[in-house]
């Protein structure tokens, strides 16, 4: 084979064979396909798009250029990915519910990175808590409890890993089957058999329109029938932060308290659908509405609520977060927001809220970054919400005084505030299936 007429073929905008997918992806890892050659290939695909079976085909390869997980001991699992969100704290909420419900969870999960935060980070925000855990103790907590949550382990899709950062540089990074095979190569290397995904769109999101959002989840679904899994891919609003914390504590607190209070709002809404589509996914319950059902009364009942202690417990933590949420860190600094004028909350810039909390403490511009786990904020008002003139709209928290009232000005400049009452956008555009 040769990756010259490999390259000239997708310019040409004729399917490549899995044979020839396997060997560029391979070619790549291995460096006998170089850099600029990658690059040519990168941006044909970016013109000229892939079928279905090469979406599949490329995907396997990227999938098998590292580690992969053997779930199998644990009968049939499932996993929930979300593309990045701000105050996206739906894993810590919708896992222990569907775990209440039967399903089997082993999930591996990364750092948050920018401005959306990482599951693992405000994981450790809890006392004790501990991501590396030996497979042993990682699948026993799945058999006992429903779900454990650790750190990554091994190398996932390596391959994937340098196309992404010769896409970065290379303007192609925005091509529907690169970024759904991308994603899908380290997912279906985590091995569950069904998966839930949270496809989210809006200017906090990286797909910015529900259209792209809408292209990129048929995709992913189609990737995921093709590999075997029971898939299904939810289209969510980021036009607007989806719970009111944003940080790492703050985020814990605040799962905590939708696990307790079962309070209505956007975030227990989203868990919940979310939740529902792990049931139904895998095989829990016969219908979706069935499968809702369940999970409102496993978060009504207080269940959902325990899996989560039970989980703490047993990965090390202090699960008396749980009755005492002042056992988290706390900030050294706080300063309350208030609004300056009077109106209806019409907009928010998505990102520039992320970003703030970034400011603040709570994320990392660089994986080497450190974070701090008290670092963040809760804006208490959603689209659509009154505002009074002087009312608390916000806090701030972080370690470093200094930047607080640049971090308020900041958050400010972020919301739009009008004198006409808006609607709130829809929480689920669609839903895909395979
Ligand atoms: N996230 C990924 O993992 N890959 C992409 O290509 C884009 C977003
Ligand atoms: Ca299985």
């Amino acid at each position: 084979m040769n990756i010259v007429e490999i390259i000239q073929k997708k310019r040409d905008g004729r399917p490549l064979s899995a044979a020839e997918l396997r060997y560029t992806v391979d070619g790549y890892l291995s460096g006998a396909v170089a850099d600029y050659q990658a690059s040519a290939f990168c941006m044909a695909v970016w013109f000229n798009g892939m079928n279905d079976d090469e979406l599949s085909a490329f995907t396997e390869a990227m999938r098998l250029s590292g580690d992969t997980l053997d779930l199998s001991p644990l009968g049939i699992t499932v996993d929930k990915h979300s593309t990045g969100g701000v105050a996206d704290t739906v894993s810590l909420i919708a896992l222990p519910i569907a775990a209440a419900c039967g399903c089997r969870i082993a999930k591996m999960s990364g750092r948050g990175l920018g401005f959306t935060g990482g599951t693992l980070d405000k994981l450790e925000s809890i006392p004790g808590f501990r991501t590396r855990l030996s497979e042993k103790e990682f699948f026993g907590t799945v058999e006992k409890y429903g779900f454990s949550i650790i750190g990554q382990t091994g190398e996932l899709a390596p391959a994937d890993k340098k196309f992404y950062a010769l896409r970065d540089v290379t303007a192609t990074v925005d091509s529907i089957p690169l970024i759904a095979s991308s994603i899908m190569s380290k997912k279906l290397a985590c091995g569950a058999d069904a998966l839930v995904l949270d496809v989210k769109t809006g200017n906090g999101a990286f797909m910015k329109t529900p259209e792209a959002a809408h292209k990129l989840a048929g995709a992913l679904t189609r990737i995921g029938r093709l590999a075997g899994k029971r898939t299904a891919a939810l289209v969510t609003d980021m036009n607007q932060p989806l719970g009111t914390a944003v940080g790492n504590a703050v985020e814990v607190a605040e799962a905590v308290s939708v696990l307790r209070s079962a309070a209505p709002g956007r975030l227990t809404e989203l868990s919940l659908r979310i939740a529902a589509e792990m049931v139904f996914r895998s095989q829990k319950a016969a219908s979706i509405e069935e499968a809702q059902k369940a999970a409102a009364a496993a978060l009504e009942s207080g269940r959902a609520c325990r899996t989560l202690a039970a989980v703490i417990t047993a990965q090390g933590g202090d699960a008396g977060i749980i009755d005492d949420l002042s056992r988290l860190p706390h900030p050294a600094h706080r300063l309350t927001v208030c609004a300056g004028e009077a109106g209806f909350l019409t907009a928010v810039e998505t990102e520039e809220i992320g970003r703030t909390a970034m400011m603040l403490g709570a994320g990392r511009l660089r994986k080497e970054d450190g974070i701090d786990p008290a670092a963040g904020l809760v804006l208490s008002k959603k689209i659509g919400d009154r505002i009074e003139k002087g009312e608390p709209i916000a806090e701030l928290m972080s370690a470093r005084e200094a930047v607080l009232p640049e971090a308020a000005a900041r958050l400010k400049k972020a919301l739009t505030v009008g004198e006409a009452p808006v609607s709130a956008p829809p929480l689920i555009y669609q839903t895909e299936e395979s």
